[in-house]
């Protein structure tokens, strides 16, 4: 199973995905590509040995134009998934419908609850016992595409955002590898009714 990842910043989660191709995940991460020059999970990767490449979403003149671009960047590898690793750029519809069914993304929320941005923030403004982060496939509704797994953690008295972030971060190092292996080993698929693993949907 070819894979691609999308990033733009840190690339923690890039790190959990490529350790666990050390650990019998039978995906293999083709190429790394970042919409930010200076993004650290773009030297990850290279220490890997894992190709990259850097498009500046700056130098195109509209969102249409850099997803044409960043589509031929990624189609050069021939995926069979895609992977959004805390990469930091809506996706147009016809870039989304490119990819449909082989398009995964986590968000840092227990969706579908606060989807967009600050959710740690949120969260903690809306007394929330309980918190998290979602594997979902990408559709056109922004973070709105069907979940295929989620970690909740309990928020506890004294969490603040930092706080919560770290453990969020935890988790997410968890669920996405398990989340590509699940699709490498043919087990995790996008149907109509919604997400399925092993025949049933989720
Ligand atoms: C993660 O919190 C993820 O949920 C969000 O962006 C962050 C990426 O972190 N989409 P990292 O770059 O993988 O460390």
């Amino acid at each position: 199973c070819n894979v691609v990842v999308l990033i733009s910043g840190s690339g923690s989660n890039l790190q959990a995905l490529i350790d666990s191709q050390h650990e019998g995940n039978p995906a293999r991460i083709r190429a790394v590509i970042a919409n930010r020059v200076d993004a650290f999970g773009l030297t990850r990767a290279k220490g890997a040995g894992i190709p990259t490449a850097v498009l500046d979403h700056k130098a195109f003149d509209g969102r249409e134009a850099f997803d044409a671009a960043l589509m031929e960047l990624i189609d050069a590898h021939a995926p069979d998934l895609v992977i959004l690793a805390g990469f930091m750029r809506i996706l147009s519809p016809g870039f989304v419908r490119h990819y449909h069914g082989r398009l995964l993304n986590i968000h840092p929320s227990l969706l579908p609850k606060y989807k967009g941005l600050d959710t740690h923030r949120r969260a903690l403004e809306a007394g929330d016992a309980e918190h998290g982060c979602s594997v979902h496939f990408v559709t056109e509704e922004l973070d709105g595409g069907p979940v295929v797994l989620q970690a909740a953690l309990q928020v506890k008295p004294g969490d603040d955002i930092e706080s919560l972030t770290q453990r969020v971060h935890v988790a997410e190092h968890q669920i996405y590898p398990l989340a590509m292996r699940w699709f490498a080993e043919g087990r995790l698929r996008l149907a109509e009714q919604g997400a399925m693993l092993d025949g049933v949907t989720l």
